[in-house]
């Protein structure tokens, strides 16, 4: 079974691939905190894998929501656990975070970490306007995908996870930081907005809620996914000032997972 998340596709593409190669199934980490049905049976020496994006040398709040609240029955010590990031530049402590979560959620321990690096998708540093370079980063993703997958269907294991960065062991500050940006108060919404809801129905943290036709945040803090951001049809949303002018992302083979 392979638990995933992802805003923009590049991680669903993550988990597809693997999944076809393996027969796996799939679990979308969104759809489960929507709906609060987080608890699973795993199968007798069913493989495990957490497929998630980097954020902040770390993972997404959702994610590490999730692993903390997640049943699994049915765990034993005799199966294959793994990670897969994905990202943009570099990996930090993401692998870190996943192995403390599991293992005091669950004992579970990870033989085996992947990464494979793609489009960035942090608006406030980087544009994805640039569709032929994205296209391009995209080709080696698949590559290297493909590659990860075969590792997956061998049960490899090994730390396969090259771009920590030079301070990997400092994500818990990374983290600190996260939290201090993903704050909702930094949202803004443009006149174009024409109130179709999208951005309320496709929210994984369920944060957004639209009043007088117009989306309103209504937590403190998000995940900061920017999935509203990529996919509003109107480009109305933007973040701290600093997302207009980036373009919109979505991976192309790919659809959302909330609908
Ligand atoms: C809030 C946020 C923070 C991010 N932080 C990092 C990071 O620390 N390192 C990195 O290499 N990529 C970072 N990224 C890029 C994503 O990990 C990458 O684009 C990922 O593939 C997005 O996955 P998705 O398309 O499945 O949502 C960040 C993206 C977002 C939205
Ligand atoms: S997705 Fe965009 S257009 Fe639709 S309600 Fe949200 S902000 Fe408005
Ligand atoms: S408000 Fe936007 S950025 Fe924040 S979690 Fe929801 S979709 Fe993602």
């Amino acid at each position: 079974m392979i638990f995933y998340f992802s805003a923009t596709g590049n991680t669903k593409h993550a988990a597809k691939v693997i999944a076809d190669r393996n027969g796996d199934r799939l679990i979308p980490i969104a759809e489960a905190m929507r709906t609060g049905n987080c608890s699973y049976q795993a199968g007798p020496g069913e493989d495990i894998g957490i497929i998630t994006p980097v954020y902040f040398w770390g993972i997404p709040d959702v994610v590490h929501r999730f692993l903390k609240t997640v049943q699994l029955s049915g765990q034993g010590t005799d199966r294959y656990v793994y990670c897969v990031l994905t990202y943009g530049t570099v990996t930090g402590g993401a692998s870190s975070m996943i192995m403390t979560d599991l293992k005091e959620n669950f004992g579970l321990t990870i033989l085996a970490v992947f990464a494979a690096r793609t489009v960035d998708t942090y608006l406030p540093i980087f544009s994805v306007a640039d569709a032929a370079k994205n296209e391009k980063v995209l080709k080696q993703y698949d590559k290297d995908l493909e590659e990860i997958a075969g590792k997956v269907a061998e049960r490899t294991v090994g730390d396969y996870n090259y771009d920590r960065g030079a301070w990997a062991l400092c994500w818990p500050i990374a983290q600190l930081v996260y939290d201090h940006v993903r704050k909702t108060k930094k949202f803004s919404v443009s006149p174009d907005c024409i109130g179709c809801g999208l951005c309320e129905r496709q929210c994984p943290d369920s944060v957004i809620r639209l009043q007088d036709g117009k989306p309103v945040w209504t937590r403190e803090r998000c995940s900061l996914c920017l999935g509203c951001v990529n996919r509003c049809p109107k480009n109305a949303i933007s973040f701290g000032g600093k997302t207009e002018g980036k373009g919109q992302y979505q991976n192309p083979e790919e659809k959302p997972d909330l609908s």
